[in-house]
């Protein structure tokens, strides 16, 4: 990110640059788009699959107390009553009669304009960054506007959700700037429903899960009775989400179709949960600064005791600086073994677990983890979105955009270009250690344009490596040139130590 690009920038920066080297898309954009919903192309299918491969190695495949699962997207709507969504998951919303916008009630913000002790008006703001500036602007706007004399008191911005009913009709509309046209806030729920069968009626509603978590819970018992496990253990799951998001924004931040990688980690119900949910949450820190984050951009959000769930004991979100702002990223949550009990008694099937160890048998506890999938891949483009500016071809210095993918999760592993495309002897080596290198990792070959204006459009899609084949290689000693994309530096390596090389930074 450079120093002076601002956040709004550098958010359009990136939804621009998704769109035009084919990372990511408005969904069903030849009809105008539909809002909410996302298409990844393809280079952001590759960034997807790699943060996704990244996360089931580092979390499933290299720790052997916690094992996969893929669960069906639609399960028995009994499971989401007794999780408690079909009656509780849903968000305030606030209609505005005379837009027909639909706000958030909980990210629409009001405060009173107070001149000398006397309320003069209200003004609203919807969540941004710097939403008290924009008020105390707009408060300021209101004195002058109707000629009051006298001190302005400090603007106390609120959720709508805190107005008053008697305060509903006085507070302005963010879309037309006058009171009057709001209205109270209602529940919206917010799980998709649709119809599993061929009888239309109420008995065939099911929903699209919101939650890859309630598939664990349902399955728990299969993978305790399988007898791989045992306390404490993890079950893991990677899969689509759904929610009819009220107002889905900030690009593929809020979305209503998405992803989760999400772990239920079942603890004996007298285990240390406080050390084992701190360790969780160095664990997941960790794990986002492995794939590329810069540590000094997250941050930890303690949900204070009034606010947690009823049955949660401690939640923990690890916050990222999105462009947007401060944004939760992961929620890592101490659940206790609410879901497990209340399935327990809506299935009729015991969820406890006999604890070898301690010789005891119990229903667990658990602490969960859970993180979007969409909403890492957007952490990674922001942190890796760079502007500098470096030599051309010519010795000129020039603008240069580049992610700085790590290698990693990068979607193109390295770019093999021969010197010049018209000189057989140079495309035949480049092209055989381009399908070498295929049959390893994502790799591209470009032979067209420039050798810069090659290296710059691999920048620009973060791809790590630049290979080069010149006559150096077919005429002295078979080595190649290998460029840094963020430095880049050149140096040239032998075919045995590139392959070294790049196996060390893509899998080391
Ligand atoms: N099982 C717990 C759970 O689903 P959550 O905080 O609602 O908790 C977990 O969601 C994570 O899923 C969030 O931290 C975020 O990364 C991602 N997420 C949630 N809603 C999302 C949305 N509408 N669009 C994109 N990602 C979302």
């Amino acid at each position: 990110m450079t120093a002076s690009a601002t956040n709004d920038t550098l958010m359009e920066d990136i939804v621009g640059l998704c769109k035009r080297r084919g990372f990511i898309f408005q969904s069903s954009e030849i009809y105008g788009g539909y809002n909410g919903f996302y298409d990844y192309g393809p280079l952001g299918v590759e960034l997807r699959n790699n943060i996704k491969q990244a996360w089931w190695r580092d979390f499933v495949q290299c720790r052997d107390d916690i094992e996969g699962l893929d669960s069906t997207i639609i399960m028995h709507p009994e499971i989401w009553k007794a999780s408690g969504h079909v009656d509780g998951f849903s968000d305030p919303m606030v209609d505005c009669k005379e837009s027909k916008l639909r706000y958030r009630a909980d990210q629409l913000f009001f405060a009173p304009v107070i001149v000398n002790g006397e309320t003069i008006g209200y003004v609203s703001i919807v969540e941004c960054i710097d939403q008290q500036e924009v008020a105390e602007k707009a408060a300021a706007e209101m004195k002058r506007k109707m000629a009051k004399q006298g001190e302005l008191d400090t603007i106390v911005l609120k959720e709508y959700t805190e107005a008053k009913p008697e305060q509903y009709e006085l507070i302005p509309s963010p879309a037309t700037g006058k009171p009057g046209s709001l209205t109270e806030p209602r529940e919206f729920k917010l799980m998709f429903e649709t119809k599993v069968g061929p009888l239309a009626d109420d008995a065939a509603t099911a929903y699209l899960r919101p939650e890859t978590a309630q598939g664990i819970f349902a399955n728990y018992k299969n993978i305790v009775d399988t007898g791989r496990v045992k306390i404490p253990f993890g079950i893991a799951q990677i899969g689509k989400a759904f929610r009819n998001e009220i107002t889905p924004r900030n690009f593929i931040f809020r979305s209503r179709e998405f992803e989760q990688m999400e772990i239920e980690y079942f603890i004996s119900p007298s285990a240390d949960w406080k050390t084992l949910h701190r360790e969780w949450i160095d664990t997941c820190t960790d794990w986002l600064v492995s794939i590329g984050l810069p540590r000094e951009g997250i941050s930890e959000d303690i949900h204070p005791e009034d606010k947690l769930a009823f049955y949660s004991q401690a939640t923990t979100d690890l916050m990222f600086q999105f462009p947007h702002g401060e944004q939760e990223l992961w929620g890592i949550a101490c659940r206790s073994d609410y879901d497990l009990k209340q399935h327990q008694e809506h299935s009729g099937k015991s969820m406890t677990i006999f604890d070898e160890t301690a010789k005891e048998k119990y229903v667990p506890h658990v602490i969960e983890p859970s993180l979007g999938v969409d909403r890492t891949l957007l952490a990674v483009l922001s942190a890796a979105y760079t502007e500098d500016e470096v030599p051309n071809d010519k010795g000129k210095i020039e603008k240069r955009i580049l992610l700085k993918f790590s290698p990693k999760i990068a979607p193109v592993k390295a770019a093999i270009f021969p010197l010049l495309k018209n000189k057989p002897e140079l495309v035949e080596v480049a092209k055989r250690l381009y399908k070498k290198l295929q049959r390893r990792w994502n790799v591209f070959y470009d032979a067209s344009g420039a050798i810069g204006r090659r290296y710059r459009r691999q920048d620009e899609i973060g791809t790590p490596f630049g290979i080069t084949i010149d006559f150096d290689t077919i005429e002295k000693d078979g080595t190649v040139t290998l460029r840094d994309r963020d430095t880049c530096e050149q140096r040239r390596v032998s075919e045995d130590e590139l392959i070294k090389f790049l196996e060390e930074q893509i899998s080391g």
